[in-house]
């Protein structure tokens, strides 16, 4: 052992850091992983704002509304800077890459601004401007993935985790912003992955879910996701393994067949479609159209009928028709989605939308056409789970139901989440559970011995 290092005071010394985090599971991942980079340098993390020396605010800039939200938390450090005078706060993640050092020259009350691919920088940038200086940094990276760094889990539930096995994306789908926020596509070492996966496992864990932009790309020397996801449902059946966000373009056969074969894969696939009109498909550069589409649904459907689909749509993209919403409204019908999460269209500055097309669709209107798109979600979430009605599933207790201490909830294959009745069982178990009712988001049932 190198004493010396051992022996060198950490800059940290103890001081408290709190991290808050905003946008997908990415950044709530990368936020484990800034934990865990401050902890090495002697930096204690704290659940309490209260009792920070450091705020980290982890960021989004995916829609308009996201950064609102940041830009009214960042009046709110303002005013506790005032009377913490000690006080750092740092901007963190997308929003930070975005408008860079932009954050600190508009005198927001901002010491530190890092992009997603500068975590490592942190403590440095922490004891600059400790010292009285601002600290930035954001340099995108072609390599960076934190391969080796053991995030330090934040979320204590300590049944499901997430893993990142890929960082960036390549698609440039015309209204994202992601591409210029988070860089180029990179994977990470599926040794690493797996070894991480495991130690989750011998943890208590039962579920992971393979994290990325676009994980189905995934690509590492010879291996590719289908062999990714093979190795990590490998660790032990009892081990339950998801992912998100799958491109369309890359649900390829050979993932399906490798999700048929293990029933420790859950029996759910993310499939943003965006829309259903195959002339929005060509502007937003999605790169597929509406026939391809449905049949790799039919693709999906023929390798596990019991698979349930879920999907993103944006409501009012630049030129969108009223033909042309009718058409995501039929796709919607079509597909028979189980859920999905719906969106306005919002301009982002420097994406191509914004630079070639005009956002001409008025707040009204897509108010209304995102209500109808919600409306037929909503039925047809409805119809979804009242086809569970008197089914036996397997569901994974997470916990106790938010409703009430006397029921927990859990989730099944296909991803619903079921309320039932106490039995012995705990979390990280798994039950059979026969359900018998439900809403248009959650099931109810009853443990079967
Ligand atoms: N990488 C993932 C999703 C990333 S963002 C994927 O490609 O599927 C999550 C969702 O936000 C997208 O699927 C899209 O529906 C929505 N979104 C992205 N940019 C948007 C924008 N400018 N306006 C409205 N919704 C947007
Ligand atoms: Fe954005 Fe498209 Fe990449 Fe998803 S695939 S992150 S929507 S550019
Ligand atoms: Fe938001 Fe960045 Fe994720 S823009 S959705 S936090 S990748």
């Amino acid at each position: 052992m190198n004493l010396k290092s051992t022996l060198r005071p950490l800059a940290g010394d103890g001081q408290r850091l709190f991290v808050e985090t905003y946008g997908c599971q990415m950044n709530a991942g990368d936020s484990e992983i800034v934990v865990s980079i401050m902890q090495q340098e002697g930096y204690r993390y704290t659940e309490s704002i209260d009792e920070a020396d450091i705020i980290l605010i982890n960021t989004c800039s995916i829609r308009d509304n996201a950064e609102q939200r940041i830009w009214g938390r960042l009046s709110e450090m303002r005013r506790l800077r005032k009377q913490r005078p000690a006080l750092i706060v740092g901007i963190i993640g997308c929003m930070a890459e975005r408008l860079k050092a932009q954050l600190i020259e508009k005198d927001c009350g901002v010491d530190i601004v890092a992009g997603p691919d500068a975590y490592r920088d942190l403590p440095n940038l922490v004891r600059r401007a400790q010292g009285g200086d601002k600290g930035v940094n954001v340099e995108l990276s072609k390599e960076e993935t934190y391969a080796e760094i053991a995030p330090v889990r934040l979320d204590k539930s300590g049944v499901s985790a997430f893993i990142a096995i890929m960082r960036g994306c390549n698609n440039y789908c015309s209204y994202c912003v992601v591409p210029y926020t988070r860089g180029i596509e990179r994977s990470r070492d599926p040794q690493t992955i797996v070894a991480e996966a495991r130690i989750l496992f011998e943890n208590g864990y039962r579920e992971v879910t393979l994290l990325g932009q676009n994980v189905n790309s995934y690509k590492f020397g010879e291996v590719g996701f289908p062999d990714l996801m093979a190795m990590v449902a490998e660790i032990s059946p009892e081990f339950r393994v998801r992912f998100a966000t799958s491109h369309p373009k890359d649900i390829s056969d050979r993932l399906l067949e490798v999700m048929a074969r293990y029933d420790n894969i859950c029996k759910s696939i993310h499939l943003p479609a965006q829309s259903g009109s195959n002339e929005m498909l060509k502007k937003m550069n999605r790169k597929y159209t509406r026939e391809w589409y449905l049949e790799r649904i039919a693709a999906i459907r023929r390798y596990m009928p019991d698979c349930s689909i879920t999907t993103d749509l944006i409501a009012g993209f630049c030129g969108e028709t009223e033909e042309d919403h009718r058409q995501t409204l039929s796709l919607m019908r079509e597909v028979g989605y189980a859920s999905a999460f719906m969106f306005k269209y919002s301009e982002r500055p420097g994406t191509f939308s914004a630079r070639h097309f005009e956002d001409d669709i008025t707040e009204q209107e897509k108010t209304r056409r995102l209500n109808e798109i919600i409306a037929l979600q909503n039925e047809l979430s409805l119809q979804h789970n009242r086809q569970e009605i008197g089914k036996v599933r397997e569901v994974l207790i997470e916990g106790e139901s938010k409703r009430s201490a006397e029921q927990l909830c859990g989730r099944t294959t296909q991803n619903k989440m079921v309320v039932f009745d106490r039995g012995e069982e705990g979390a990280g178990e798994y039950v059979k559970v026969l359900i018998t009712d439900c809403s248009s988001a959650t099931l109810f049932g009853k443990i079967q011995k």
